[in-house]
């Protein structure tokens, strides 16, 4: 049964204490929260105000996802606006052996995210440290797009590599997860599914979290 984390980023903001709440009452495990500069990525989304607003009414953990340059400027400023789990991305980070060290030493866990285009083989040597690879099954920036099928691949290779490693690393997989492809994702080796459109424009958000769940 994998991790079923709904990505806030496709929620009604005007009516954010809603959403949280419908999560809270569903089989889903934890928030996705996706932070957008505006720089690492072309859109912006919202940062520490709305994390705390978020904080206050959720009873599951906080997942955030930081599509932003420098992010090791900020760790302790997530940790105070209630992250659980940090990840950052491995194109942002020229020091990631340390961030990912300052994030756990902030006591959060520790992801690292990765895109479409970047190889698996470049997280060799910072597997074995880190909690989470978030791998991008769409390029980030938006929610709502098509699933890229090379990720199957990706997982193949990275699942080899947790093993070969002896990492507990969870894999997650971010973007364009939809009733169709989860299943496929799970036997492939996903721990985690992230899903935003897919949740939040269904007409029972909470019957298709549980049918995610249900895979
Ligand atoms: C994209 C974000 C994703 C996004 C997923 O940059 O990282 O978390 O919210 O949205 P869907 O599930 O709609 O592709
Ligand atoms: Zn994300």
């Amino acid at each position: 049964m994998a991790i079923i984390a709904p990505s806030i980023l496709s929620a009604d903001f005007a009516n954010l204490q809603r959403d949280v709440e419908m999560i809270n009452n569903s089989s889903a495990d934890w928030f996705h929260v996706d932070v957008m500069d505006g720089v690492f990525v072309p859109n912006i989304s919202f940062g520490f105000p709305v994390i705390k607003a978020i904080k206050k009414y959720a009873k599951k953990p906080l997942d955030v996802h930081l599509m932003i340059v420098r992010p090791e400027q900020y760790i302790l400023q997530f940790k105070d606006a209630g992250a659980d789990l940090l990840s950052v991305h491995i194109e942002a980070c020229p020091h990631l052996h340390r961030t990912i060290q300052e994030i756990k030493n902030a006591g959060m866990q520790a992801g690292v995210a990765i895109n479409p285009h970047t190889n698996i083989s470049l997280l060799e040597d910072i597997i074995a440290d880190i909690d989470l690879v978030c791998m991008m099954s769409v390029n980030p920036g938006f929610g709502g797009q098509k699933f890229i099928e090379n990720t199957f691949q990706k997982i193949d290779n990275l699942k080899d590599m947790i093993i070969r490693r002896n990492s507990s690393a969870k894999i997650e997989i971010d973007g364009g997860v939809d009733l169709k492809n989860a299943a496929a994702l799970i036997s492939a080796g996903a721990d985690v599914l992230v899903a935003g459109n897919t949740v939040f424009s269904s007409s029972d958000p909470v019957a298709t979290i549980k049918q995610l769940k249900a895979f």
